[in-house]
């Protein structure tokens, strides 16, 4: 792989990772996920952001690097914006080749090089507004953006470029292949990037939406041309629309988002599954889009991208052992985790000898903030009554989101 022009003295290295591994150990990634860094030169070399030792992506960054007639070991200076090992897994073996190169991070992001590396010594911390001069007219600014996606996240401006390295920020799930740009994709491969970048932004960056907002606020005055961030497309045609992407997702946080609805559901025996059917009946003659996921058939990673984008749910559960079905204990928590506030909802669900799954997912969802429709329970097989009132239901929450 070679490393791609992003614009003069400015170069992209990327791998991309195809596994079947989870990503942080939590999400899956099909469609893979890229690992990007980047060299900037002046007098001196600056490398920002590194990668882990993960499918071979060290390696894949050396081609690059090789493809520019350099070394890990000519490096002066590595930037870390961000020390999620997924940007820092493979500092050790950096070291190794390059025990010379200066590292630069915020001053958590220090105190997290000794914690995960014991690395201590030729750290250089920087704060909000410090530069670092490249020689050669290149002077590379920082600026710290808290919690995007770990406390001690910053990112790094070129103005000479007018290119915005903001690691996690902008990212998204999928690998690349040999392109890197967003004008390089069709507007189909963009559909599906797209999508990746929901779920991307639903698993990882969600619960951080509020800081999302202010380090767009913050960034504000800088002449972007470009946004090259650390995972995922590099967007120097059209970077507005990145942004724009992600202030959309993160005022999701609050509601309400898409007008569609995602149906999350579990059954034990069929029986909460027919009511389900009977409120997808009622969302169907609204006419309203909806997603129908079931638990814990279906990964949490796409139960929460559906739930994510839309501004309804139903939520189907039977009573196991007087609670919730344990399946959707685990939905809710990371609900609440992932911040879905300001949702409407309608709760439904069958129980045996006797009921539980209420009192316990309402104790659940105290924080979120949603609008719940009366819930729905039924002891058993569900009956012809209860079926037309489920299906009511479903076109009652399908009109409150086509009145949104
Ligand atoms: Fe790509 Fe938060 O690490």
């Amino acid at each position: 792989m070679k490393a791609q022009l992003v614009s003069e003295s400015v170069y992209c290295l990327h791998a991309d990772v195809c596994t079947s591994d989870l990503f942080e150990g939590i999400w899956p990634i099909p469609k893979g996920v890229s690992l990007n860094a980047y060299i900037v030169k002046g007098e001196k070399i600056a490398l920002i952001d590194l990668v882990r030792d993960w499918t071979g992506a060290p390696r894949q960054f050396q081609d690059c690097l090789s493809s520019l007639g350099l070394s890990f070991s000519q490096i002066d200076y590595l930037i870390l914006n961000h020390l999620e090992p997924d940007h820092t897994g493979w500092l050790r073996e950096f070291r190794e080749q390059n025990p010379h190169a200066e590292i630069l991070a915020t001053q958590k992001g220090c105190n997290l090089l000794k914690s995960f590396y014991r690395i201590e010594d030729g750290l250089c911390p920087v704060k909000d507004g410090d530069t670092l001069d490249l020689g050669g007219g290149r002077v590379l600014n920082f600026f710290e953006t808290p919690n995007i996606h770990w406390p001690e996240t910053m990112v790094t401006w070129d103005a000479a470029s007018g290119t915005l390295f903001p690691c996690d920020a902008f990212g998204s799930f999928g690998a690349l292949g040999e392109r890197v740009f967003d004008d390089e994709f069709n507007e189909s491969e963009h559909a599906v990037f797209e999508e990746e970048c929901l779920r991307y932004y639903a698993n990882i960056v969600s619960s951080f939406s509020t800081f999302v907002e202010k380090a767009v606020q913050k960034l504000n005055g800088l002449a972007i041309k470009c946004i090259a961030p650390s995972h995922g497309m590099v967007w120097r045609r059209d970077p507005p629309k990145i942004i724009d992407r992600y202030l959309k997702y993160a005022s999701w946080a609050k509601g309400p988002a898409e007008k569609h609805i995602a149906v999350i559901w579990g059954s034990m025996y069929g029986n909460t599954e027919a009511g389900v059917q009977a409120v997808i009946r009622g969302i169907e003659k609204e006419g309203v889009p909806y997603t129908s996921r079931r638990v814990p058939d279906e990964n949490i990673s796409w139960v929460l991208a559906d739930a994510y984008r839309s501004s309804a749910l139903v939520l189907a559960m039977p009573t196991y052992e007087y609670a919730m079905f344990p399946p959707m204990s685990y939905v809710l928590d990371m609900f609440r985790r992932k911040h879905l506030y300001g949702k409407k909802v309608l709760r439904i669900g069958s129980w045996g000898w006797v009921g539980g799954a209420k009192k316990d997912y309402e104790a659940a969802i105290e924080s979120l903030k949603w609008e719940s429709l009366e819930s729905c329970e039924w002891p058993g097989c569900p009956s012809e009554a209860d079926l037309q009132t489920l299906e009511k239901r479903g076109q009652e929450l399908a009109r409150m989101v086509k009145g949104l």
